[in-house]
């Protein structure tokens, strides 16, 4: 069977820049431009690659970022302190702490703390609350990545069965919460689902977020299915390290209608939601209609 590999550099570039319209007519009609900022506790190295990408991408977007960095060893009120201040700084509109926080931190209290309305990671319980009623317009970047892609890739998902492989709060759980809102039939299976690649195998979209190398192989996959993975894990191959997904791609691909590479798929989505979502809680911030 021939496979589209689903360009997801391509269709970030494009959300990209219809972001960058939007804030060009905000700015153009007298208003600030939305500001984004994004916090980095310690010097984790793949955080660091996380937040220099989001900066470059506001950067094109015309967002105005700004970065603060805090010492590995700075304490809970230092962090709350920080956070504090960019909820009533004016010209931000969007904060994102980048996650995981040194262990000594409690990330539960600083995802509570940041006001809701700037919560563009949409972690907030109240965000979290509004997406369960289909009423949230901050949905965590991940799920929402996938979603664009799935619907630019089908169109309509209406009477689809989705498999979501894993439960975590940050992709799992939006994600159920988003296909259903898109009319899909949902299953969400992960580590205690005794028959999880027979439940996989009958859906028509599979998304995987389970962060276990290459776990979905050809026996998860019906042939024709869409496969998304959100998977980015560092494994040694040859001596050399290399990215793979949470799908076996050189086995699940040519069963596929359409799947996501790794690197190159999910991740630049994820990205290019972060300044969607920082447009849309500009926007509401400034009482600028949808
Ligand atoms: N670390 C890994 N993914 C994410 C994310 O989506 N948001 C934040 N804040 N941290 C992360």
């Amino acid at each position: 069977m021939t496979f589209k590999v689903i360009n997801g550099k391509k269709m970030a570039d494009d959300l990209v820049e219809e972001v960058r319209l939007e804030v060009q007519q905000m700015c153009e009609a007298g208003h600030a431009a939305p500001g984004l900022a994004v916090v980095l506790v310690g010097d984790d190295p793949a955080s660091g690659v996380y937040v220099r990408n989001k900066i470059r991408r506001a950067e094109q977007a015309g967002i105005r970022s700004i970065e603060k960095r805090m010492s590995a060893d700075c304490n809970q009120e230092e962090l709350d302190a920080v956070v504090e201040a960019l909820n009533q700084d004016d010209d931000v509109h969007g904060i994102l702490v980048q996650l995981p926080l040194p262990k000594h931190l409690s990330e539960e209290r600083i995802i509570r703390l940041i006001s809701p309305q700037k919560d563009v990671d949409g972690f907030h319980p109240v965000n979290v609350g509004l997406l369960g009623t289909g009423q949230a317009d901050l949905v965590p970047c991940t799920p929402l990545g996938c979603l664009e892609m799935l619907q630019r890739e089908l169109g309509d998902l209406s009477g689809k069965h989705a498999v979501i492989v894993g439960r975590s709060n940050i992709v799992g759980k939006p994600m159920a919460n988003l296909l259903l809102q898109a009319n899909c039939t949902i299953t969400v299976v992960h580590s205690r689902t005794p028959n999880a690649s027979e439940i996989s195998r009958m859906a028509d979209i599979v998304v995987a977020a389970v962060g276990v190398p290459k776990l979905v192989g050809d026996a998860w996959i019906k042939p024709g299915a869409v496969v998304i993975d959100v998977g980015i894990n560092a494994i040694e191959l040859d001596g050399k390290r290399k990215l793979v997904g949470d799908v076996d791609y050189d086995k699940v691909a040519p069963m596929c209608q359409a799947i996501t590479p790794v690197p190159g798929g999910v991740g630049p989505m994820t990205i290019a939601c972060l300044m969607k979502n920082t447009l849309v809680a500009a926007k509401r911030l400034m009482n600028i209609s949808h």
